[in-house]
């Protein structure tokens, strides 16, 4: 069966004829659909009992004088997630998170992807300044030896069988990158199942700074899911088997929300800690989940986090802040001092955006003394934005919601990977205003941005190089982007998957 997109939005949002779809509670009489929550059949575990996971290094196969070599296969894998519970899940060497690769600036990263998933894969480094025929674009998939799926409308896909090579080159500055799935259609519930991981760059710069290191800096992915009864994911795709049909149910056209918060893929993990700094580098890998993280208690005596890191590296100096609100896709490098809480101290990483369950998130033990050798210097880095000066060109895009039959549009269109939005020149600078109807993670391929003014000025949470920006309902964002470093075609896109999946996506061409 060949679908086009405007039958597939139409069947998704229920509003084609003979099919059974549920009435909507949405808010879609008001408007538009807001994220929803999807109920696990099983009885939530309980907080804080899981050892929180430390997902591990991939180890290069071969490395040359320019260039580390690594494998990564896609594969399907059994994992306990819930204790007492088994799930499968797709994962990135049959693990989730997926294993972190670690990057040298200067040195370039070479990965051979198998595809050992029944369905196509695409893999994006998101944040990765890589040329156009490594960054995963949607339609160049990475078919299975088994299925070829039938619609298949890009003339300038690059589509491969079972394997494919990605070339990172990190010619860019230290920084918390992730990789995951971006099939187009069906990346939400594709990386639902898993396909997601930590990329972290380092650089000289960075490791001259006596920030928190080895055991005392710690990746944290944190994602929202929900159960089925039988231990497996639920997500409320059209087609389970994700091959033709994409989309959800109509009521989950907002968005997905799980249950169950996980945290490097364990539920309301716990952690022991020494009385001493620790370096977290968050990531929101949630569809559609955003986070306002806190600490409970408070520590007496000051702001509970120091921000020294955002999408694209260090800050130019360091930002004390009480709560971190977090969005679908962005980063935040953040120290806690555990020296301000008493041994033996209980603290718990709130998410003060829910209630219930879903308003924690995991949980910190200070069980051990130790010395610190760690400080938070007051200047990181030096950034060296683009000259407001140097724009050549201003563009709109107004991200919003447009009926149940068209989804979610960008200045009124669907994604077709066929029209060009934008061909900004190479090395040039432009101003892009963003303008949306809602909560949308709005980001860019390639570059990274700054954030001029957000509904005014920069927002607290926009300081540093983004390659992601929050952008509440009914608010503007102007931000500076100098297109550097390759000519070719990317997207940009809200990061709430399920929009990105039912549409919210555009092309821009460098030329
Ligand atoms: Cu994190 Cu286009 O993606
Ligand atoms: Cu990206
Ligand atoms: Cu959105």
């Amino acid at each position: 069966m060949k679908w086009t997109r405007r039958e597939l939005l139409r069947a998704g949002g229920g509003a084609a004829a003979g099919l059974a779809l549920p009435h909507f509670e949405t808010g879609c009489a008001r408007g538009r659909p807001q994220p929803r929550l999807l109920a696990s059949g099983i009885s939530l575990p309980k907080p804080f009992e899981v050892a929180l996971p430390i997902i591990p290094v991939l180890k290069p196969v071969s490395a040359d004088a320019t260039t580390d070599f690594y494998e990564l296969d896609a594969r399907p894998a059994k994992l306990e997630i819930v204790p007492g519970l088994s799930t499968g899940i797709w994962g990135y060497n049959g693990i989730f998170p997926g294993p972190t690769i670690e990057a040298r600036h200067g040195r370039r990263v070479a990965v051979h992807l198998r595809n050992q998933l029944p369905v196509p894969i695409v893999t994006h480094l998101h944040g990765g300044h890589t040329a156009p025929e490594s960054d995963g674009y949607p339609t160049d998939l990475v078919l299975p030896a088994s299925y070829t799926p039938s619609h298949m409308h890009d003339p300038r896909a690059r589509r491969t069988q079972e394997q494919r090579d990605y070339l990172y080159l990190n010619d860019q500055r230290a920084a918390t990158l992730w990789y995951h799935d971006h099939r187009m259609d069906f990346t939400a519930p594709q990386v639902w199942r898993g396909l997601a991981g930590f990329y972290i760059i380092r650089d000289d710069e960075e490791a001259q700074l006596p920030l928190p290191r080895g055991d005392k800096e710690i990746a944290l992915l944190i994602c929202d899911r929900s159960f089925q009864a039988d231990g497996s994911f639920l997500y409320p795709s059209l087609d389970p088997s994700l091959r033709e049909r994409p989309g959800v149910t109509g009521e989950y056209m907002g968005g997905v929300l799980g249950d169950v918060i996980l945290v490097n893929g364990a539920p309301w993990p716990k952690l022991e800690v020494a009385n001493t700094r620790y370096r977290f580098r968050i990531l929101n890998a949630s569809n559609a989940r955003r986070y306002e993280l806190a600490l409970d208690p408070s520590p007496s005596g000051g702001a509970p986090f120091v921000q020294i890191g955002s999408d694209g590296g260090l800050l130019a100096a360091p930002i004390r802040q009480r709560t971190i609100k977090m969005a679908p896709a962005e980063r935040f490098d953040l120290i806690v001092d555990f020296s301000k809480y008493r041994l033996g101290s209980t603290v718990t990483l709130l998410n003060k955006a829910s209630s219930g369950a879903t308003g924690q998130i995991m949980r910190f033990q200070v069980t051990r003394e130790e010395r610190d050798p760690s400080a938070i210097p007051p200047q990181l880095s030096r950034l060296s934005f683009p000259n407001a000066s140097d724009v050549v060109a201003t563009r709109d895009f107004k991200f919003a919601f447009r009926d149940m039959d068209r989804g979610w549009l960008i200045n009124g269109k669907s994604y077709d990977p066929v029209r060009m939005d934008a061909q900004p020149k190479l090395d040039s600078t432009e101003i892009w205003r963003l303008e949306t109807d809602f909560n949308h993670p709005l980001h860019l391929h390639l570059v990274h941005f700054q954030v001029l003014s957000h509904s005014g000025r920069p927002g607290p949470y926009d300081a540093g190089w983004k390659d992601t920006v929050d952008l509440g309902p009914g608010q503007t964002a102007n931000i500076l982007v100098r297109f550097g470093g390759h000519r070719g075609r990317y997207v940009f896109h809200c990061h709430n998957l399920e929009h990105e999946d039912m549409a919210m996506m555009g092309n821009f061409e460098v030329v």
